[in-house]
């Protein structure tokens, strides 16, 4: 089987200058979730309609097969179009939309395995729905579907039926193919309707059934922000359920954002106003406190970070960090290291049980096991050009306020002086003073 999936189309109700289906839901673009779900249910083959920006619709998603709708003449005429290489395949079609990022691969699978025991030539999927304003409603004669009415071309008789096209189909191929050449678009908004083709199928006797769903929130389309915003509180209503059944503790799912891709180990707990984004690995036993946002990296177990920013950075286990620290890209935090108050770490390595408590930045460095870095201190990686390496070794200790001008290294079990500037390397074992010597004027005040 594969899939054609309807991406033409401009979005108007968005007002959005971005293509609606790159608009992203719960940390993914529509369209690349729509590509996911169905890998999941096996059809790893689609062919995509594109038309309204194009171009930046391909720049995100790769190289996938196209047709390009120049005009968008309907869904009707969108799939007219796609014949030029589905006229080549045998395999049946699944047709589904860009802006419908909700359905599951469950449902998928379900629809799928009627169509093929029942060797149908045709099969929707339904639903009921509370609202039912502005989908096509299904048409039944004697239990069976036999036509789809838009919203506009309805009646009012029709307009209160509740069970709606969400928009999904498989067809036979060749079946899909004839039936699309005989859409017409007489229609009040003079569009090629491709819900036509059921009223043409079951017309000439075709097998065409429906299959209705029982969950509401899978068949919403997305067609404006308030939509968006709606998809995106299901899908992290899902995923936050799906975390609670691995076993993780959420203090408040209502104000807890995990992206799809996150994993999170047993009995970590996530307290209320955590956003954890991308590719991110967390251990078991951790405690995520709140106002902390996590993104793309990995976390071992036991790991306490509160209000602080993680990014692209790798924590040991029992490392603690926060609150209101910043480990920027490639921090690397190796056991029970810590990161304390206003503390900003970038690409350095912090090894077992290294503490920088307070008021610091490390920056391009690496710094030995054991070692303390004093309140205030800073690594000047940076000449205005170029940026440069600290090396401080193990078991040393910096005292507060130390300015390290990289490049510069720092031996074992060292140790600077408070308010020293440092731009000349230190040997092991060695005190360390570059700060002018206190002179005490007595007397001077009379
Ligand atoms: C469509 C269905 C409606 C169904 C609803 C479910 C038709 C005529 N109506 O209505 O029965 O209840 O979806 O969400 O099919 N597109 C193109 N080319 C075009 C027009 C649209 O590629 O020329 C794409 C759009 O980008 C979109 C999808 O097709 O991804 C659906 O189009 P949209 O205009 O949103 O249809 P609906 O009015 O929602
Ligand atoms: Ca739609």
């Amino acid at each position: 089987m594969i899939s054609l999936i309807l991406a033409a189309g401009k979005g108007t109700r968005m007002k959005s200058e971005k293509p609606k289906v790159l608009h992203e839901v719960n940390g993914m673009p529509m369209l690349k979730r729509v590509v996911k779900v169905l890998e999941n249910s096996g059809i790893e083959k689609n062919l995509f309609i594109l038309g309204h920006k194009k171009e930046v619709v391909l720049e995100a998603m790769g190289d996938v097969m196209y047709v390009e709708q120049k005009e968008q003449l309907g869904t009707g005429h969108a799939v007219l179009i796609a014949k030029e290489k589905l006229g080549n395949l045998k395999e049946d079609v699944l047709i589904t939309c860009g802006d419908t990022p909700l359905l599951k691969s469950e449902t998928f699978n379900k629809m799928k395995k009627i169509f093929e025991e029942k060797n149908l030539d045709c099969i929707v999927l339904s639903c009921k729905v509370k609202n039912p304003f502005g989908y096509g409603r299904i048409i039944k004669e004697n239990g069976n579907i036999v036509d789809i009415v838009e919203e506009k071309e309805a009646t009012d008789e029709q307009r209160k039926i509740d069970e709606i096209n969400t928009g999904v189909y498989i067809f036979k191929n060749e079946k899909l193919l004839e039936a699309v050449e005989k859409i017409n678009n007489n229609n009040s908004k003079g569009e090629y309707y491709l819900t036509d083709v059921i009223k043409i199928l079951s017309g000439e006797g075709q097998k065409v059934e429906s299959f209705q769903i029982e969950d509401e929130d899978e068949v919403l389309g997305v067609n404006s922000k308030v939509q968006l915003a709606q998809a995106n509180r299901i899908l992290r209503e899902r995923k936050n359920v799906e975390l609670m059944d691995n076993g993780v503790i959420l203090l408040d799912p209502a104000t807890t954002y995990i992206e799809e891709n996150v994993e999170i180990g047993e009995d970590t707990v996530i307290y209320p106003n955590v956003t954890i984004q991308g590719n991110t690995k967390i251990g078991k036993n951790c405690e995520i406190l709140g106002n902390t946002r996590i993104e793309n990296s990995v976390i071992g177990d036991n790991v306490r970070i509160e209000a602080s920013v993680v990014e692209q950075s790798t924590l040991e286990d029992g490392v603690t960090v926060g609150p209101f620290a910043h480990l920027r890209p490639k921090a690397n935090l190796k056991l029970n290291a810590h990161v304390g108050n206003f503390v900003e770490i970038k690409n350095a390595t912090l090894e077992e049980g290294v503490k920088a408590g307070h008021l610091t930045y490390i920056g391009d460095a690496q710094v030995g096991e054991r070692t303390n870095i004093g309140a205030g201190t800073i690594t000047c990686n940076y000449d205005g050009k170029n940026k440069h390496k600290t090396k401080i070794g193990k078991d040393s200790f910096i005292g507060s306020n130390s300015i390290i001008v990289a490049p510069v290294e720092i031996g074992e079990k060292s140790f600077t002086a408070a308010g020293s500037v440092i731009t000349e390397n230190i040997p092991d074992e060695t005190l360390a003073f570059g700060r002018a010597k206190q002179i005490n004027k007595e007397g001077w005040n009379k």
